[in-house]
């Protein structure tokens, strides 16, 4: 069978990575989260002291860079690639409210975009990736077959990500997460620099109302159709 690329793209806690990872597990195609690897580098980032001690060192950041050594590694009990960063393993550290509070402003950096999106690039080039993000329908990979832009209200976005939080035994409250969606929707769709925005092909997929087992269905269905033409 014919191996394409897919970018799924759009706002946060929409289910991207949720869906994505099981598309690429149908399809047997390699699933990437570059959102993670965002994630990674403002966890360095805060390691470091350049980001969270009252002034931010984004220049220091930046001079740094060649110090971050990104790294997905497969978990075969999760089913899927873990991040590690330099050699150590940052899934659950990456996932905390205090990361999502300062990942846009680190996402903003040109430096920072162009080294991930070199990986990124490098990652998918023999294609059967399933690869989610802001900017992969847009700027990584602009001749994907296939394009999703994925949308739900801010509203049943935060909620989900309430509940995942609390899950994991987070002390969240809605609100909070309420406000870091509608933050983090306004800075990825505002800033200079691969802002999020739908390509133009790419086909728009609203999940405001839709169960987890019928978006699945449709979206495979989808991916089946665009492989087969
Ligand atoms: O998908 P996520 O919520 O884990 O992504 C975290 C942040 O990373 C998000 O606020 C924007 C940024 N991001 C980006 O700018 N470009 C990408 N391709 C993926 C994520």
């Amino acid at each position: 069978m014919k191996r394409i690329t897919i970018a799924i793209d759009g706002f946060s806690s929409t289910g991207k990575s949720t869906l994505a990872k099981q598309l690429a597990k149908a399809l047997s195609y390699v699933y990437v989260d570059t959102g993670a690897m965002y994630r990674a580098v403002t966890l360095f980032a805060m390691q470091k002291g350049f980001i969270g001690s009252g002034k931010n060192d984004f220049d220091g950041l930046v001079r740094s860079l060649e110090d971050i050594v990104l790294k997905f590694s497969y978990n075969e009990e999760l089913g899927f690639a873990e991040m590690f960063l330099n050699g150590k393993n940052v899934e659950k550290d990456i996932r905390t409210l205090e990361v999502s509070r300062n990942v846009s402003q680190v996402a903003e950096i040109e430096e920072v975009r162009a080294k991930l999106v070199e990986l990124q690039k490098e990652m998918g080039k023999e294609k059967g990736v399933v690869m989610d993000g802001r900017d992969i329908g847009t700027v990584v990979f602009p001749n994907a077959e296939l394009k999703i832009f994925m949308t739900a209200s801010p509203e049943k976005r935060a909620y989900r990500r309430y509940k995942e939080l609390l899950e994991r035994g987070d002390n969240v409250v809605y609100e909070d997460v309420l406000e870091n969606v509608q933050k983090r929707d306004y800075i990825d769709s505002h800033r200079e620099i691969s802002p999020l925005k739908k390509a133009d092909d790419a086909v728009e997929f609203d999940n405001s109302d839709m169960g987890l087992k019928e978006q699945f269905e449709r979206l495979h269905n989808h991916a089946l159709h665009v492989i087969d033409r």
